[in-house]
């Protein structure tokens, strides 16, 4: 099938590149014309797993084509996709001004028929608000053509987004025209053979359908982050009572890992952007405003154990910070808590070595002009001279380090670990000074 995809950013790219891959030929359209350049030269503006040669081999083999040309992309295909960002205003909400741009263009060139599919993560009454506009561009045409417009939210992972994208576990359709499912099971045969993973519904039950997925996410994390705030303080070890729950089939293992708070492009954005949907029909959203607050406390508890180890001032202190992305497997550091961190800790004079397995250059970009920050090349470089070692994203590399060689370099045998990668007796036992999330039974504190 012939498809279209505006916005070539995470989603955007992902899905083309997989829809490509199955055979379909896709053309994908962006504003950006050194990005669109890039991708013609095989270089990828993300890191994600098994995205390079993917991207590659799809334009190389001609089924994945990419162009500023907005005209070129209407024409192209008859499914439309819109996969643009959907940022926070300045009140939190979506903002839709890429989402309605991409609509405003889809009725200026078309001529034919197109079914335009929202992608992006976008309000509840936004196919309304794209079918709203585009219907003013065509009256403002004079021409008369039929559109359909289909909710379809993607719910991949970063650092796994492609097998996500491979290996969807739903693919939520809300539509009201029943017709256009026909042209959806099509494009997504691919994907939906071994069992049916297609849930219909309607246009506006598919768009809560995501935010509701995102905020459940990020509501089990911050529940934990609470139950580990009370471990520590009871005396008790919450990745025994992870353990504990984990086991009950109802609660399940996913997302219940207790951590420096939840980071990344999605749930932050996500969580706000319902309280603020929420708001704007009065309803008093509790739930959802008490999952963000807990998580951006939760971002300060690094920072917390810092002071209550070396006390308020930090001058002339250097920290060994491990992990700059939000998570393990992605160079992105937005909303990351190693961010909050860092500017604690130069905010009481402090200065950070830090290290991470992908985000240097993104560390680079953002804070490349920062004295008080040096990236280096190793995390056993990292350490060297640093007071103590914070760490942030649970890297794999991380996960087994050697202990005598973190105890002989440091100034101080301490360790501020926002992502429980090690046993505190273990470390206690070799000498350490340990702090973990929620591990009272160890840090002895309660
Ligand atoms: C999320 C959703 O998982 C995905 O379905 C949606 O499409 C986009 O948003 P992503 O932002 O890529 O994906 O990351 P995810 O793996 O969900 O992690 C988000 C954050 O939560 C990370 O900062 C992670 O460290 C944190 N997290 C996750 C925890 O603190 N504890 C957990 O148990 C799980």
């Amino acid at each position: 099938m012939k498809v279209t995809v505006f916005g070539i950013g995470y989603v955007g790219l992902v899905q083309a590149a997989v829809l490509a891959e199955v055979g379909h030929d896709v053309m994908c359209i962006d504003v950006d014309e050194a990005k669109v350049e890039n991708l013609k030269q095989g270089i990828i503006p993300i890191y994600e797993p098994g995205l390079t040669p993917l991207v590659k081999k799809n334009y190389e083999e001609g089924r994945l084509h990419f162009s500023t040309n907005p005209e070129e992309g209407v024409n192209h295909g008859v499914m439309q996709f819109i996969a643009v960002g959907t940022p926070p205003d300045e009140d939190g909400s979506a903002d839709l001004k890429y989402v309605v741009a991409v609509a405003q263009t889809i009725a200026k060139y078309m001529t034919s028929h197109k079914v335009v599919i929202d992608k992006s993560t976008v309000p509840v009454g936004t196919a309304d608000k794209v079918r709203g506009v585009m219907l003013e561009a065509l009256k403002q045409r004079g021409v008369e053509l039929n559109f359909d417009v289909v909710s379809n939210p993607e719910f991949l992972k970063e650092g796994a987004a492609v097998a996500d994208c491979m290996r969807p576990e739903r693919i939520v359709v809300g539509t009201d025209n029943e017709d256009v499912v026909d042209l959806l099971r099509e494009l997504y045969e691919p994907f939906n053979r071994n069992h049916d993973r297609m849930i219909l519904m309607d246009i506006r039950s598919a768009e809560l359908t995501k935010y509701a997925a995102n905020c459940m996410l990020a509501t089990k994390i911050s529940f934990m982050n609470e139950i580990a705030n009370l471990a520590e303080r009871l005396g008790a070890d919450v990745e025994k009572v992870r353990q504990g729950i984990g086991s009950d089939s109802r609660i399940g293992y996913s997302f219940i890992y207790p951590g420096c708070g939840y980071g990344g492009s999605c749930f932050p954005k996500d969580v706000q952007a319902l309280i603020r949907t929420a708001e704007h029909i009065g309803y008093v959203p509790r739930l959802l405003k008490a999952v963000e607050d807990v998580n951006d406390d939760q971002k300060m508890k690094l920072p917390d154990f810092i002071r209550r180890h070396f006390g308020e001032d930090l001058n002339g202190k250097t920290f060994a910070l491990w992990g700059l992305s939000f998570k393990p497997n992605t160079d992105d550091m937005r909303e990351a808590s190693s961010r909050v961190l860092m500017e604690e800790l130069w905010k009481r004079g402090a200065s950070v070595q830090a290290y991470d397995p992908e985000a240097m250059d993104e560390a680079q970009r953002i804070y490349g002009h920062r004295t008080d920050l040096r990236l280096m090349g190793t995390k056993e470089a990292a350490m060297q001279g640093a007071d103590a070692l914070v760490i942030c994203t649970e890297w794999q590399s991380f996960k087994a380090p050697d202990f005598d060689i973190i105890k002989n370099v440091l100034r101080e045998p301490v360790i501020f670990d926002g992502r429980n990668l090690f046993d505190p007796e273990r470390l206690r036992k070799r000498g350490f000074t340990y702090y973990g999330i929620g591990r009272g039974a160890s840090l002895n504190i309660a």
